[in-house]
């Protein structure tokens, strides 16, 4: 096996695949079955001062798999399934909780295992600081702040989670007093509802966080055609593969704007090579959820030595050749400009001179010239129809 551990805010993972604070880390068994499926790391369930959010997952927790077409789909999915539905936050108080938390830090260090604490405060910088202090003391090396959390949006008067991650100045306030009153380092779980999430990250930073979660889940709404009403009675959570473009474009731009500063990427996490891709986009630690709800603890375990064999065979040294590799490639769409042209050209040993490629060329550029189809010299090497041609019969040459 590759050597696949890395650093993270001064603490060594032995891999960089993390479950996600969730109910596969709701309590202390859960977490331990993460452990045993050989995880690097995990984020424990996020521990809250707020009864309605305890019991919006004792009493509201609400979950389904959907298909391609956003339909609920008992039995086998697609690999782009959304995952969608509604939850709280931890079900214990905070006293309960640190016993569940220290049970699974003792049990993560025994084998080589890092147990991330998360905390939610509904009651302000105070109340933020305090939780943190119950999950610092139960012995965990990372504290991830949920910033990221969507059901408060949906809650009257729960000003927790993605409320006060869209609120800078909060969130800010919070992770100030969570600063002075712990000494281990700071994750900030960010939200993907704002305009921008680089411009928080770096708020954020400055006020004290040594580490950045990108990002939380959205809030979305599936309908029951048939019975013409919302699923799950209204809106919820909502995420699944299909969401990583979203997600690994703000990793990718943070970690462009603060290389600096590490990030944990979350949302839309399916596989080995989707850990590849978060880490190539910047994060330095990839943590998953969905997938592992849908296909057990031992599909971590899978993911792993997805990883594994990806990293043996390119023959990397160590994990840190792979961290942010493909954002630091990304051009501006001003560079782009500047490349060489490129062009569409037809292999005619494969072409059987369908048109789809014509039909498609909305810059009119490929004609049929007695009964075959040629590029123009207005082609501006788009490549929209090397990915319709039918035969793979297109490629597009030149560029940089
Ligand atoms: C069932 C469920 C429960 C979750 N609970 C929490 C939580 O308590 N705290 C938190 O920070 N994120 C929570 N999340 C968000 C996940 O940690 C994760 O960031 C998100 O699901 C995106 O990753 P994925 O695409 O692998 O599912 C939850 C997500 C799900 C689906």
């Amino acid at each position: 096996m590759a050597d696949l551990s890395i650093d993270f805010c001064g603490v060594r993972f032995k891999n960089p695949v993390i479950a996600a604070s969730s109910e596969l880390t709701l309590n202390a068994d859960n977490m331990k079955r993460c452990v045993d499926a050989g995880v690097g790391g995990l984020v424990a369930k996020t521990l809250t001062d707020s009864e309605a959010m305890r019991n919006q997952t004792r009493k509201n927790s609400k979950w389904r798999f959907l298909d391609e077409k956003h339909r609920v789909s008992p039995g086998k999915l697609p690999r782009e399934f959304s995952f969608y539905g509604r939850s709280g936050l931890a079900e214990e108080e905070p006293a309960e909780w640190a016993g569940e938390l220290r049970e699974a830090v003792a049990y993560a260090a025994e084998h080589d295992s890092v147990v991330i604490g998360s905390a939610a405060s509904s009651s302000g910088p105070k109340g933020w600081a305090e939780l943190a202090k119950v999950v610092e003391d139960a012995g965990v090396p990372l504290i991830e702040l949920n910033f990221g959390c969507p059901h408060p949006s949906q809650m009257v008067g729960e000003k927790t989670g993605m409320v006060v991650g869209q609120d800078p100045e909060a969130a800010c306030e919070a992770v100030a007093a969570v600063a002075a009153a712990v000494s281990i380092p700071i994750i900030t779980k960010l939200t993907p509802q704002v305009i921008d999430m680089v411009e928080i990250a770096k708020a954020v930073r400055e006020a004290g966080a040594s580490a950045v979660t990108l990002t939380n889940r959205f809030i979305g709404f599936t309908v029951d055609v048939e019975n013409e009403r919302p699923n799950l009675y209204g809106w919820a959570g909502v995420g699944g593969p299909w969401v990583k473009p979203l997600s690994l474009r703000w990793i990718s731009k943070s970690y462009v704007a603060m290389p600096d500063f590490p990030i944990t990427g979350t949302n839309g996490c399916y596989d080995g090579t989707d850990v590849l891709e978060f880490m190539m986009s910047g994060a330095r630690i990839v943590q998953m959820c969905s997938a592992a709800m849908l296909k057990g603890y031992p599909y971590f375990t899978e993911v792993i030595k997805q990883v594994d064999a990806f990293v043996e065979r390119k023959g990397y040294r160590s994990m840190e050749q792979i961290v942010g590799v493909a954002a630091r490639k990304a051009l501006t769409y001003d560079q782009i400009l500047s490349l060489p042209p490129e062009r569409a050209e037809i292999d005619y040993d494969l072409c059987v001179d369908c048109g789809i490629c014509s039909d498609r060329c909305y810059y009119h550029s490929i004609d049929e010239i007695d009964g075959r189809y040629v590029i123009g010299d207005s082609c501006r090497g788009c490549g929209l129809c090397s990915t319709v041609c039918p035969e793979a019969a297109i490629s597009v040459v030149g560029g940089g």
